[in-house]
């Protein structure tokens, strides 16, 4: 069975046949669309590695249908930079070592963005935490990451902007 959908990929429309039903967002991402940016690493929602914005909000992409998404807004990170201009976010995590060996962070700096669009992010550093709890780091750079929500959070306010000015 073949299913045809249509999604908004980092600003870029992409109409797309699903040969599978049960294709994830996170796999039709990484090897239908060649966006290796997002991770996998549980695969089953306990990790964090995929998260992605759909809408506007943060959302495990490895626990989404693709087909359930039909028509949706997709940010991934490849998609927040402006150009030669990090995301704010993605400039806070380089100044304040916000990751090791990186794996997680693509998920980090997604969900960091979506927390902060929430305008939930505040500048307390434990709500930052709680927030972001569902991003998890094996090398436990987590005092590096709170800093930088905090800061880009200084610098974006409570503003919606996802994508770099
Ligand atoms: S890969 Fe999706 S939450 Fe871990
Ligand atoms: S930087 Fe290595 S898992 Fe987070």
């Amino acid at each position: 069975m073949n299913l045809s959908i249509g999604l908004t990929v980092n600003g870029e429309r992409r109409d797309i046949v699903l040969d599978d039903p049960r294709v994830t967002l996170l796999d039709l991402l990484r090897e239908r669309l060649e966006l290796t940016g997002t991770k996998k690493g549980c695969d089953r929602g306990q990790c964090g590695a995929c998260t992605i914005l759909v809408d506007g909000k943060r959302i495990n992409a490895c626990l989404a249908l693709a087909v359930s998404h039909d028509g949706a807004d997709i940010l991934t990170i490849e998609g927040v930079a402006n150009g030669e201009h990090l995301h704010p976010v993605q400039a806070a995590f380089i100044a304040h070592d916000g990751f090791q060996c990186g794996f997680c962070t693509p998920g980090q700096i997604m969900s960091a963005i979506g927390l902060i669009a929430e305008g939930h992010a505040g500048d307390d550093s434990e709500r930052i935490r709680e927030g972001m709890s569902g991003n998890l780091c094996r090398c436990g750079a987590y005092a590096g990451i709170t800093e930088a929500v905090q800061e880009a959070q200084k610098i974006l306010g409570n503003t919606r902007t996802e994508r770099a000015a």
